[in-house]
């Protein structure tokens, strides 16, 4: 991803910043619509995933739909040109005002998940004269086997309505003249790598659509959410999702029927490769029991380390084998670059919080202030995870064009 003149461009920037190569977007944009071309798939754009304009403008480019969960985002999807008849509203907790702008921009889909909340979408588009679509969100109690922290189709998960309330939504249902029931959706966690636990999912959804279909609901659309996970060890060698073993699993067990349509709702695969955080040594501490590297980027710019003990490649940019020199001057040097000799830091934030730590025991080649570091994989819920915490300065983005 760094070259050297790369690196020698970021040296004249302020850190830190998330760097976009849109290149790499563009190529896993194009895997991705070539995948699911393949078998007629619809696949909306998760937007939490990131919603920097420039990365939205790509992706919707490409004719992507969108899946949103707040009343901005679905307001955002529009505005960066999203078809809004290819736009989905999911969330546990949508509030009126949200699903008022959501019936007034006149999306495709609502996806419901509860019995409360199929009532209030009914009467809201009561009141606006209007019928609104709506997918049953399932939670199909199926393993994702990721992290627990961002596992949702379990019965504990607080998402979607479980088996046993079937029966009542399929009674609200036939008494809200202003629902127009659509399909099911699902969603069971984020980060799958085991593409098996799709196999288990697709059986779920199977199951689900003949309940409905037993009880005189016509299902047009399986939406069966997102989760495809990305390589977050190796991203220079597995840059690309397994976009097409992922669809392909769905080709092969889920049970599409005449007139169906499957759709897809991909976050992380899309985006998580295409950026990195781009940060400073400000300084290095080192102590009797470890030695600390102090980034000028931490918990601030990039939480997932710190919230869900996730693991992020870390690189110093400026020790990297193949561009020695870069950049810097004799005086920060100090003589001590030894290229092949590896130290152990423990790689921190500047923020007051003992929990700003990107990552314990990194074997690094010896670093010095001033130091350039990349922390990569960072496309997907980073920028959009922010925070003002300790009054910090927004962080910035760069772009490679
Ligand atoms: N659909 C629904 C209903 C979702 O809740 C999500 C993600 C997606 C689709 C997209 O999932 P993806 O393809 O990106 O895995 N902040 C966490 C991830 C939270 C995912 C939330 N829901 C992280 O940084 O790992």
């Amino acid at each position: 991803m760094f070259d050297t003149d790369l690196i020698n461009r970021f040296q004249q920037l302020e850190t830190p910043f998330y760097y976009y190569d849109m290149g790499l977007l563009r190529q896993t944009l194009e895997a991705c619509k070539n995948a699911s071309d393949r078998y007629g798939f619809h696949v909306h754009y998760a937007m939490k995933a990131n919603f920097n304009p420039k990365v939205l403008n790509a992706i919707q480019s490409y004719g992507f739909g969108a899946d949103c969960v707040s009343g901005n985002e679905v307001k955002a999807a529009i505005a960066h040109g999203f078809d809004k008849g290819k736009v989905v509203f999911a969330g546990v907790g949508k509030s009126d005002k949200e699903i008022n702008a959501a019936l007034d921009a006149d999306i495709f889909c609502f996806n419901v998940e509860s019995v409360q909340e199929l009532i209030i979408i009914n009467d809201l588009a009561n009141a606006k004269n209007k019928k609104a679509n709506v997918a049953i969100r399932i939670n199909p109690n199926v393993d994702a086997r990721t992290h627990h922290f961002i596992t949702t189709g379990l019965d504990e998960n607080k998402f979607g309505i479980n088996g046993w309330q079937l029966n009542d939504v399929a009674e609200t249902l036939r008494k809200c003249a202003n629902l127009q029931f659509v399909g099911i959706h699902f969603h069971i966690g984020s980060q799958i790598t085991d593409l098996e636990v799709y196999k288990s999912l697709c059986i779920r959804i199977n199951e689900m659509q003949d309940w409905f279909e037993d009880h005189g609901f016509q299902v047009k659309v399986l939406n069966t959410g997102g989760g495809l996970g990305v390589d977050y060890h190796y991203p220079d060698t597995n840059t690309i999702a397994d976009f097409e073993g992922y669809f392909k699993v769905f080709r092969d067990f889920l049970n599409v029927k005449p007139g169906q349509e499957v759709h897809f709702e991909l976050g992380r695969a899309m985006v998580a490769q295409c950026s990195a955080l781009v940060s400073r040594v400000l300084y290095v501490k080192n102590g009797q029991k470890k030695n600390f590297l102090v980034l000028d980027a931490g918990m601030t710019e990039l939480i997932r380390p710190m919230l869900y003990q996730a693991y992020q490649k870390i690189e110093n940019l400026s020790r990297k084998p193949a561009s020695p020199q870069v950049g810097k001057s004799e005086s920060e040097d100090s003589g001590h670059r030894t290229q092949d000799s590896k130290f152990k830091y423990d790689v921190v934030g500047p923020i007051c919080e003992s929990t700003d730590c990107f990552q314990k025991d990194v074997e690094l080649p010896e670093s010095f202030r001033g130091d350039l570091f990349a922390i990569r994989t960072a496309g997907a819920y980073g920028e959009v995870m922010a925070s003002g915490y300790n009054l910090r300065d927004k962080v910035q983005s760069v772009y490679s064009e």
